[in-house]
């Protein structure tokens, strides 16, 4: 049975990713990660801004942060202590050293500098690709959407001239006209689109007048929307695409296949369950590959996907307009 994709330029044995997160802050986890099979990791997010050691502890949660969830995780890797640009690089350094698995690096960064600067160091650092995680708080009334649209489009391509190593962008839901924006990206020269980033839920404590923010791992309904966007770009970019969000089940991964991804990501099923769920997820996708009488993953992909209708625009009409009987 064929399970082998092809993610960010890299022949990849199934498109089982261990997602950006606190998995890859433990060298034993990673060491795990790789026993059980990952295809590849990606390490949490180096964020360019000053960090204060009041805001890690707030930001990594240095206790534990499978309190911090509204369900208590059975697994709990140990996190970084310190995620100061140097310590990132020196533990993507120990990372590189303990698998051999592709390791990526993710990018926060606030300035073009910045951005250029620690995709440098990344790469240096011995990252096999960097995901870049552009975040816009869409709070300035005085920028447009095409004002946000440019500045993704300009920091994938600076970051393109200055590194060699692939680059994946991972991108919010909110763009309105996404499949135009996602092809900016994929002419600018972005190697990979992970589809999407999740917001963790907010709510309002009205007695105390505060923002509470509670943080809760995700479960297969989050997929639906991933699906939707994988859908409207396979077989349209050159870019390979992953899911990131919702995949918990060999399942899962078949429907991200059928509607277009290269490669699914996976952060709150691998806390939930422990880094041994990557073996388990790979046999459940054979199992159902078996009894559908599937032999290639390949043979799948984006078999539901935008790229093979004729009239999207028209599909996409009908199915609104049947989805309110
Ligand atoms: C505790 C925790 C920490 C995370 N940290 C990062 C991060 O540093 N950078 C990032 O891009 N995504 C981060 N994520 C988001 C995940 O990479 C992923 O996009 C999201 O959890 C959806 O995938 P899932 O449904 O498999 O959890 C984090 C998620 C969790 C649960």
């Amino acid at each position: 049975m064929d399970l082998t994709t092809t993610y960010l330029g890299k022949r990849l044995p199934h498109p089982l990713v261990a997602g950006a997160g606190p998995l890859g802050d433990d060298l034993g986890v990673v060491r795990q990660l790789e026993d059980a099979g990952a295809a590849m990791i990606v390490l949490r997010s180096l964020f360019e801004e000053e960090i204060t050691g009041e805001q890690i502890d707030a930001l990594i949660n240095v206790e534990s942060y499978s309190d911090s969830f509204a369900e208590a995780g059975t697994f709990e890797p140990e996190p970084m202590t310190a995620i100061g640009p140097y310590e990132y690089l020196e533990h993507l350094r120990l990372v590189k050293g303990a698998v051999g698995i592709p390791v990526l690096g993710s990018l926060n960064g606030v300035t073009p500098g910045g951005w250029i600067d620690y995709a440098r160091l990344l790469e240096q650092a011995g990252a096999d690709g960097i995901e870049l995680h552009i975040y816009h708080a869409a709070t300035d009334m005085t920028m447009s959407a095409a004002d946000v649209e440019r500045q993704y489009v300009e920091i994938v391509k600076a970051v393109k001239r200055t590194v060699k190593i692939p680059i994946a962008v991972k991108l919010a839901p909110l763009f309105t006209a996404f499949a135009h924006f996602a092809k900016q990206l994929d002419d600018a020269g972005a190697d990979g689109l992970v589809l999407f980033t999740r917001f963790q839920p907010i709510d309002i404590d009205v007695e105390e007048f505060e923002v509470l923010r509670t943080r809760r791992l995700s479960d297969s309904s989050e997929l639906s929307m991933r699906l939707r966007g994988a859908a409207a770009l396979s077989d349209r970019v050159r870019a390979s695409i992953a899911i990131s969000g919702g995949v918990h089940t060999g399942l899962d991964v078949i429907k991200a296949t059928m509607a277009g991804a290269n490669a699914t990501q996976l952060v709150s099923t691998l806390l939930r369950h422990g880094p041994d769920r990557v073996r388990t997820m790979r046999l459940e996708i054979e199992a159902w590959m078996r009894d559908h009488e599937w032999s290639s993953l390949a043979d799948m992909r984006g078999n539901m996907g935008v790229g093979r209708i004729a009239d999207p625009a028209a599909y996409e009409r009908t199915n609104f307009r049947l989805s309110l009987r």
